[in-house]
């Protein structure tokens, strides 16, 4: 059967101060549409895979966000991590939870806060893959275009050679390396086979346990030990106990880098993480001089590529700025040149 898989637990800290570690951006609706984007990552699948077969793991901070965000959600599929640790342990967890349940499961991993323009392409496109992952022990990745040497992401260097060709569209994986530095990365983008890793992975549920048995044995012990224990009460208990223990990594650097039998999708459905102010500017509506305005009541002059954000109904006269993120939540006010958004960790304080 086919599961979905939601990483819903990070803080998204490069999105402050509309993004906070009490509501992270996953749980916000950051595009003025009506719906989360942990709502709308629910909604893009939901022709593959069944509501039984939705889990989205997530800290025990955000649980009841997630139960009123997704009411139709059976309450035991949403695993409750204790603490921060990062996307390999969020992974090992979940797969061996959904073992517990269906040996035979093909999964597919996203993280909650991407957006797709294309969704009926994303829809078949993940399709291909999961039919691919049925039948193959498999780790797929899914391989974006790169537009510019972002270092906020990961690269996956593709085999393009028609002897690496398998399924349709779906080629082998030479390297995975996780956000390189700028140089590395201008290099990478200038050759035709390296590409951006949305961060989506397909896999069956064998393939991922075994790649964490043989690459992160320490950790695939912590969660294969619970086996006899998953979905009944003693559940929580138990990963209460054992999680911290787990360390601190994403599962690109835990797994991706180190895999040897990787494949890559590469894709075209329109598709930003929405990481950083930057990147909601690029997708938003933008006016003449290339502002991004978002909010209620705000007003500009003589000013040219801002994102500007409010989320109240306060009152906001932007003058002669260029190139400035300008945003306000709650108590708190940011103003923040564009250029050095990354940065915007270190001034929240929240870390
Ligand atoms: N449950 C849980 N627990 N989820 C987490 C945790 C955690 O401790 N930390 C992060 N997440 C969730 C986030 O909410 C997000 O949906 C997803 O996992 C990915 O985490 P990010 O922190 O956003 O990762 P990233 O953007 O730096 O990098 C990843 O995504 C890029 C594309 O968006 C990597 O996979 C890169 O290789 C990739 O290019
Ligand atoms: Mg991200």
């Amino acid at each position: 059967n086919n599961h979905l898989v939601i990483m819903a637990g990070g803080v998204g800290s490069r999105f402050w101060p509309m993004s906070t570690a009490e509501k992270p951006k996953q749980f916000i609706d950051v595009l003025g549409v009506g719906k989360t984007l942990l709502q709308l990552t629910v909604e893009r699948f939901n022709k593959l895979v069944s509501p039984e077969n939705i889990w989205v793991v997530t800290n025990q901070k955000y649980v009841d966000i997630v139960r009123e965000q997704l009411p139709e959600m059976p309450a035991g599929n949403i695993l409750c991590e204790p603490c921060r640790r990062n996307t390999a342990p969020c992974i090992a967890y979940v797969s061996w939870r959904i073992k517990s349940k269906d040996p035979k499961a093909n999964i597919v991993v996203t993280p909650s806060d991407h957006i797709v323009m294309n969704v009926q392409e994303f829809q078949r496109v993940i399709t291909e893959c999961m039919n691919f992952t049925a039948e193959s022990d498999a780790i797929v990745t899914l391989g974006m275009k790169p537009t510019r040497p972002e270092t906020g992401y990961g690269y996956i260097q593709a085999d393009l050679s028609a002897s690496s060709l398998r399924n349709k569209g779906i080629f082998r994986v030479d390297s995975f390396r996780e956000k390189p530095d700028l140089k590395t990365a201008e290099q990478y983008i200038k050759k035709n086979y390296y590409f951006w890793n949305a961060g989506i992975f397909i896999w069956n549920v064998s393939t991922i346990v075994n790649a964490f048995r043989i690459y992160q044995p320490k950790m695939n012990k912590i969660f294969e030990q619970m086996l006899p224990i998953y979905g009944t009460p003693q559940e929580q208990e138990a990963i209460n106990e054992k999680f911290p223990q787990c360390e601190n990594i994403s599962v690109d650097y835990a797994i991706m880098e180190k895999a040897e039998e990787i494949f890559v999708c590469p894709a075209d459905f329109g598709w930003s993480d929405l990481g950083t102010w930057g990147s909601l500017q690029t997708q938003s509506k933008r006016d003449i001089y290339g502002n991004a305005l978002i909010g209620e009541n705000i007003s500009v002059f003589d000013t040219h590529n801002c994102m500007i954000h409010t989320t109240q109904e306060k009152k906001v006269v932007v003058q002669g700025l260029d190139g400035y993120i300008v945003a306000e939540n709650n108590d708190t006010l940011l103003i923040c040149k564009l250029s050095e958004e990354q940065r915007i960790k270190q001034f929240s304080g929240e870390n």
